[in-house]
C-alpha cells in the first residue's frame, strides 16, 4: 500500500470515526449524566490525579505545553474516538462488565455502524468477488445463561479486511463490506462465512500516532472480529475475538484481549478454517 493512501486512511478514519460517535443517538454528547454531586467527583478527582502525576513527576512548562498542543491537535485530527477507546475504554468496559454472569464482552472501539444488512443465520457477509484472506467458517450458538435458545438473537460482525481497514472508515471500500447482522435460528444457531481479518494498526500520521512514537509504543491491536449480540430481554453482549498465536495478542494497545475471547480456528481441508464459539447473554437488570 502507497504511503499517499496510507495517509489518506488516517485522515479519512479519525473524521468518520468523530462523525459517527456525533450522530449515534445513544452515545450523544453526555445527556444521561445529570447528577451534579457525581460530575463534582469525578471531573475533581480526575483533576487532582493529573496534578498528582505533576508533582510526582515535577512535569516543567515544556511539558505542559507540548500537552496543551498535543490535546489541541487531536481534536482537529478528529481523533478522541480513537484515543478514548484504544487507552481509557477498556477500564470502562471492565467495571459495566464486572457482574456479567454470560459470555465476556470487551470493548467497542470506533468503527460500530449500526443498521448492517440483515443476514439469515447461515450466511456468507458481504465482501468484493476478489476478498482476500484466510476464509473463515464462525458458528456457535446464542442463548441465555441457562442454556435456553433466545428468540429475536441477532449476532452483528464487523470487522477489518485483509489489509486491516473497515468499511466506511477507510477509502475505497463499499459501505457494509465485512459487516452483517446474522439472525440466529430457532435453537439460537448461526454459520457465518468469511475471511480471517489482518492486525490493525492505529493511525500513525495522527496525533495518536504522534504520542505512540513520542513514547516508544506500537500502534498495533492483534486481528479480531468485532460482535455485538442481542435478544429481546437480555442484556446486549459487545466483545471481540482474537486468534491464538497472531501478533499481537499478547500486546494489544488497546488492552482488549482476554483469554475467554482467543479462538483457534482448526483446517476445514480446503484452505480454509472454521471455529465454533457460544454466545451466553444475560437477563437484562
Ligand atoms: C481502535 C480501532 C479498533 O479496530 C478497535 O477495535 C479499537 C480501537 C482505534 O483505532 O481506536
Ligand atoms: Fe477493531
Amino acid at each position: 500500500m502507497s504511503d499517499t493512501t496510507l495517509k489518506a486512511t488516517a485522515a479519512a478514519s479519525g473524521a468518520s470515526a468523530t462523525e459517527r460517535f456525533r450522530t449515534d443517538k445513544t452515545t450523544a454528547s453526555g445527556q444521561a449524566v445529570t447528577d451534579t454531586e457525581r460530575v463534582n467527583i469525578l471531573a475533581t478527582e480526575m483533576i487532582a490525579a493529573v496534578h498528582d502525576v505533576i508533582r510526582r513527576h515535577q512535569v516543567t512548562y515544556e511539558e505542559y505545553n507540548a500537552l496543551k498542543s498535543w490535546l489541541i491537535s487531536v481534536g482537529e485530527d478528529g481523533e478522541w474516538p480513537l484515543f478514548l477507546d484504544v487507552w481509557i475504554e477498556h477500564v470502562v468496559e471492565e467495571v459495566a462488565g464486572a457482574d456479567r454472569k454470560g459470555s465476556k464482552g470487551t470493548i467497542e472501539g470506533p468503527y460500530y455502524v449500526p443498521g448492517a444488512p440483515a443476514l439469515p443465520s447461515v450466511s456468507t457477509l458481504p465482501m468484493r468477488e476478489d476478498e482476500s484472506g484466510t476464509p473463515l467458517l464462525f458458528q456457535g450458538r446464542i442463548t441465555g445463561v441457562s442454556g435456553e435458545p433466545l428468540p429475536g438473537a441477532l449476532l452483528e460482525i464487523w470487522q477489518a479486511d485483509d489489509d486491516g481497514l473497515y468499511a466506511q472508515f477507510a477509502p475505497g471500500i463499499a459501505q457494509w463490506n465485512l459487516r452483517g447482522a446474522v439472525e440466529a435460528d430457532d435453537s439460537g444457531r448461526f454459520a457465518v462465512r468469511t475471511i480471517q481479518p489482518a492486525p490493525y494498526q492505529i493511525p500513525t500520521d495522527g496525533s495518536c500516532g504522534k504520542l505512540i512514537a513520542a513514547a516508544g509504543w506500537h500502534a498495533w491491536r492483534p486481528a479480531h472480529l468485532h460482535l455485538k449480540v442481542s435478544a429481546p430481554g437480555h442484556e446486549t453482549l459487545t466483545a471481540q475475538l482474537y486468534f491464538r498465536g497472531g501478533e499481537h495478542v499478547e500486546d494489544d494497545v488497546a488492552s482488549a484481549v482476554k483469554p475467554e475471547l482467543v479462538i483457534d480456528p482448526q483446517p476445514t481441508g480446503n484452505g480454509g478454517n472454521q471455529v465454533t464459539y457460544d454466545l451466553v447473554l444475560d437477563p437484562a437488570s
